[in-house]
């Protein structure tokens, strides 16, 4: 049974819906209540067993790589100043997997952000996480990454999760049609990235979350730019699906598309009505609030 040990992250995009704010901060380094985006990213692939994770960076990308290294005066100052907690969280994740990083020159598309970092991943299985879109198992709920990595190891075959839009949503993502094989679990019979909602009757979209055989790998060694220029990893997957064939699946954990204004600020709130220091005074909060708003 193949095992998925490596992940890439891919966070070279330049974040136009977050400017001017990204423009001096990688929108993967905005924070969502106490840490980055990219930290809780980062810890999903920990929490689903990767032990080698690549950053796909690129320019003006420096601070998300940079958050990982070993900083001693500041590590030295949050024990002084009784913040353990923070400087624990990437402890843990410095002790738990390697994180290498690999510059993307140019943004040239997803697909070529997943291809670049082939030097690490060889010839393994992988899985692969948006930098700026957080998902989170609630109530000891497995986080996406863990459900998708899970059914990967059981089939073989590579898996993308897949979740249900609206109409007015559909030109926002790549869509997968699908055959349904078991409550939850399709087969995916073909893909298009960002369609009108009049050009597929599927409304099955793809939030960040895949894990993929080696053989994408090699599809995306021959893949053309199409859709805005961009080598995307859609093509390669609608190429992957009639050949050795690929999996979606539903999952239960929550998704914020934090790269997005709207999610990110969603983001924000459930995260930290989950945080034992901040949660009851914010819902006391929302609660009067939601009293203003009436
Ligand atoms: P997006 O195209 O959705 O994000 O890429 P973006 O380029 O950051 O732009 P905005 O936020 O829509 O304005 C999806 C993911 O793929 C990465 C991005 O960083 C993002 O996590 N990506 C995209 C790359 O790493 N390299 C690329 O060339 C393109």
């Amino acid at each position: 049974m193949l095992k998925v040990k490596k992940a890439i992250i891919p966070a070279a995009g330049l974040g136009t819906r977050f400017l001017p704010a990204t423009k001096t901060v990688p929108k993967e380094m905005l924070t969502i209540v106490d840490a980055p985006i990219i930290l809780y990213v980062v810890e999903e692939a920990v929490q689903a067993g990767i032990e080698d994770i690549v950053l796909i960076a690129g320019r003006g990308k420096h601070a998300i790589e940079d958050f990982f290294d070993t900083s001693y005066e500041l590590e030295d100052k949050l024990l002084k100043d009784g913040k353990e907690n923070l400087l624990e969280r990437v402890t843990r994740i410095r002790e738990k997997a390697n994180i290498i990083s690999i510059r993307q020159k140019q943004a040239l598309g997803l697909g070529h952000a997943v291809l670049c970092g082939l030097p690490i991943i060889g010839n393994e299985p992988f899985a692969v996480l948006l930098g700026d879109e957080i998902t989170m198992g609630f109530h000891g709920e497995p986080n996406v990454t863990s459900q998708l990595v899970k059914s990967f190891e059981e089939t073989g075959t590579s898996t993308i999760s897949v979740m249900k839009v609206e109409d007015k949503d559909v030109s926002k993502y790549g869509i997968a049609e699908v055959e349904e094989t078991s409550r939850g679990f399709f087969k995916v019979t073909s893909l298009m990235e960002k369609p009108k909602p009049s050009e597929t009757k599927s409304r099955w979209a793809l939030p960040g979350r895949y894990v993929f055989d080696n053989s994408i790998m090699d599809i995306l060694q021959s893949a053309k730019p199409t859709l805005n220029g961009e080598i995307q990893l859609t093509d390669s997957m609608k190429v992957l699906c009639q050949s050795k064939g690929l999996n979606a699946m539903t999952f239960t954990a929550e998704r914020y598309d934090a790269g997005d204004k709207l999610g990110y600020l969603q983001a924000n709130i459930e995260l930290a009505l989950q945080n034992p220091a901040l949660g009851s005074e914010l819902k006391n909060y929302i609660l009067q609030l939601a009293q203003r708003l009436k």
